[in-house]
């Protein structure tokens, strides 16, 4: 029982650092950085864009914020690590027709590939929608370059709702975090099982003692009626069980994850 609490432990912890190489970076992470000019509006619920035609759900939104885009301009994102995609929210149909998205990437500068949905767009709002994705870039600085590219007349024409990005970081599956100002959507739910499972591994070996520490006092019981014998001495049978498990590996405390 107690091995196999321990295992999970050790097991979910293993899983926050092999996980740990995705991380997020959300259209509002300054990683992003957009064209000064009003090309691109940055929204959320609590600034909502009241001339767009596109009105995604805000709550439905990967940290609840989005870049609205209807011209012809590009949204920059520097990154480093190995592998990047960028997720867009599909625009559902409008009253006077529908939007479909037409992009163009650069990765490193050079064009590295477009998008086209489909004539007409989506049948209705699409969160998660991945319209660029690559891997196995070499580990270093990368820089991918998101254009939206305008068609046909208003609407048909593309409009990017830029939503976030994952990259894959590169780093090592077994080193922990020390001090990473990035997001990890794993990493945080594993940080909220992993002090569960401890809880639970040390309760699991409080009971255990208890129970070795009440059978070797009934057995002692026994052994001195069977002597009719009387003994002054407690037992005390020292373990290390309740110790080992109160102990949780030192980097464990020590992840540095935030929310923001
Ligand atoms: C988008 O993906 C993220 C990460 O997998 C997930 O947490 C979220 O619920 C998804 N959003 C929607 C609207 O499906
Ligand atoms: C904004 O700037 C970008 C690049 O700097 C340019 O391509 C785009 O046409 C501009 N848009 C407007 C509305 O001025
Ligand atoms: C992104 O990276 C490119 C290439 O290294 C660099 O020229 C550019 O200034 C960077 N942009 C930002 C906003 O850091
Ligand atoms: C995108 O870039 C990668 C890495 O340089 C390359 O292997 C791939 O062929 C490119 N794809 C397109 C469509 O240009
Ligand atoms: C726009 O899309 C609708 C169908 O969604 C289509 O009937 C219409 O011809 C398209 N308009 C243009 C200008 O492409």
């Amino acid at each position: 029982m107690l091995f196999i609490v321990l295992s999970t432990a050790v097991a979910a912890i293993s899983t926050v650092a092999v996980r740990a190489m995705k991380v997020i970076i959300d259209d509002s992470d300054p990683r992003w950085t957009y064209p000064p000019n009003q090309s691109f509006g940055a929204y959320s619920q609590q600034s909502p864009c009241t001339v767009c035609r596109s009105q995604p759900d805000p709550t439905l939104a990967m940290q609840g914020t989005w870049h609205d885009c209807t011209d012809a301009a590009t949204a920059t994102l520097n990154f480093t690590g190995t592998a990047v995609t960028v997720y867009a929210i599909c625009p559902g149909p409008h009253d006077d027709g529908s939007y479909s998205a037409k992009l163009s990437f650069r990765l490193d500068g050079s064009s590295n590939g477009t998008f086209l949905d489909k004539q007409g767009g989506c049948d209705s709002y699409v969160y998660n929608y991945t319209v660029y994705s690559i891997k196995g870039l070499e580990l270093g600085p990368h820089m991918l370059e998101v254009t939206n590219v305008p068609h046909d007349d208003p609407l048909n024409s593309s409009d990017l709702l830029l939503d976030y990005a994952t990259i894959d970081d590169g780093r090592s599956s077994s080193a922990p975090h020390p001090h990473s100002n990035t997001n990890t959507k794993h990493v945080n739910i594993a940080a909220i099982v992993v002090p569960i499972v401890l809880v639970l591994a040390i309760i699991a070996s409080l009971v255990a003692v208890r129970f070795i520490r009440h059978r070797v006092r009934r057995r002692d019981a026994h052994a001195r009626r069977g002597k009719q014998q009387l003994s002054g001495t407690a037992v005390h049978r020292p373990t290390t069980l309740g110790e080992r498990s109160s102990r949780p590996p030192s980097y464990y405390s020590n992840q540095g994850f935030s929310s923001s």
